[in-house]
């Protein structure tokens, strides 16, 4: 099959053109976004490959239903980009790749979250400039201390017995209480109780539920001092509500992987370009605040992973034959 990619890195071609060797299937590789204006580009092809920052609107979908697009096919797990409805219309079968190292995203939550409780990212700098005073680098222990997680599925449940393995005392909040969690120590409770938490990590997809989970409201539940990770989707937090929290000190540390406005920056080498985005600006100027641009998934193990799935997936599509449950979307 004719698979076009849109948001292409250097990274992409390398380990989907080695995946590719076991399927054989056609690839061309753009490196524009899928929007209705790019989807042109997917000319003579039977499949798209998108990832988190490709906008599949309605529009977008409408253009690529035109060239004669039967598969969606995404190179990531969340699918808050894809207008599911408007692709069932169209026809269109959409997969993703449900599972493909859950472990990749938790231990950079872990990374994250350990650079801003024993401040590294300082010590980095202040050590490479011969300032060996530890004086501002005090931290915290993890040991202990209550970490709530919202969102228990595959990501969630790897960052869970990490904190388990800290030591930590782990609440969590998801639709459904895991067995296997509660079975290792986690206690489920109400949001507001986990959101009482010395510690949170956001591990639920964004959807209408979860829009802004983290907001004015939410946050007045918080502890004073909280740390809070963010690897799930830029969405789930309202950026407005946190600066002004951090503004007050409630928010102690805040380390985040995703951005809600970050399809116009990031996976882009902007070092020489005027960034006209004020709020990422803003929430940049807080020493109290780390930010990475969705790296959760990208390691050797993931990208091989993913890049396998992705060419099964499409492949299976091709063949008629079914999708494991967590990678059909429709
Ligand atoms: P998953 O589908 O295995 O788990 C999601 C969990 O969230 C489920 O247990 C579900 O019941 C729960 N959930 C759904 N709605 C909820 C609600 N309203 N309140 C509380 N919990 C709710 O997904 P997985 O693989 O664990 O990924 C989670 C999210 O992480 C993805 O949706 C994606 O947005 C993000 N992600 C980020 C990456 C990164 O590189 N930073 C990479 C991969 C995923």
């Amino acid at each position: 099959m004719k698979i076009a990619f849109f948001s292409t890195q250097p990274y992409d071609i390398t380990f989907f053109e080695s995946a590719n060797q076991a399927f054989g299937h056609e690839l061309v590789f753009f490196t524009q976004a899928l929007e209705p204006t790019t989807a042109g580009l997917a000319a003579g092809a039977q499949a798209v490959c998108l990832f988190v920052n490709d906008q599949a609107s309605e529009a977008s979908i409408a253009a690529l239903a035109k060239l004669g697009v039967s598969t969606i096919a995404l190179r990531c797990a969340g699918f808050n980009n894809i207008d599911v409805e408007a692709a069932k219309k169209a026809g269109i079968k959409v997969c993703r790749v449900g599972a493909y190292s859950p472990e990749a995203v938790a231990e950079h939550a872990v990374a994250l979250l350990l650079t801003l409780t024993r401040k590294t990212h300082k010590a980095y700098n202040r050590v490479r400039e011969q300032n060996f005073a530890l004086t501002g680098l005090l931290g915290f222990n993890l040991h202990g201390k209550k970490v709530g997680v919202i969102g228990t599925g595959n990501i969630g449940q790897a960052f869970c017995k990490i904190m388990l393995g800290f030591g930590c005392e782990v609440t969590a909040f998801d639709l459904i209480a895991n067995k296997e969690m509660e079975a290792l120590g986690v206690v489920y409770a109400p949001l507001i109780d986990v959101l009482a938490s010395d510690i949170i990590s956001l591990h639920c997809p964004l959807n209408e539920q979860t829009k802004h989970i983290i907001n004015a409201e939410t946050l007045g539940y918080c502890k004073k001092g909280v740390t809070i990770i963010n690897t799930g989707r830029g969405g789930l937090l309202d950026t407005k509500a946190v600066i002004d929290t951090l503004k007050n000190g409630t928010i102690g540390a805040l380390g985040l992987d995703v951005y809600e406005q970050e399809e116009k920056l990031f996976f882009k080498d902007l070092s020489s370009t005027i960034i006209q985005d004020d709020i990422i600006q803003r929430l940049m100027s807080f020493s109290n605040v780390l930010i990475t641009g969705h790296q959760g998934f990208f390691t050797k193990e993931a990208m091989e992973k993913i890049a396998h799935t992705t060419l099964e997936n499409i492949s299976n599509l091709e063949k008629n034959l079914p999708l494991a449950t967590s990678n059909s979307i429709v």
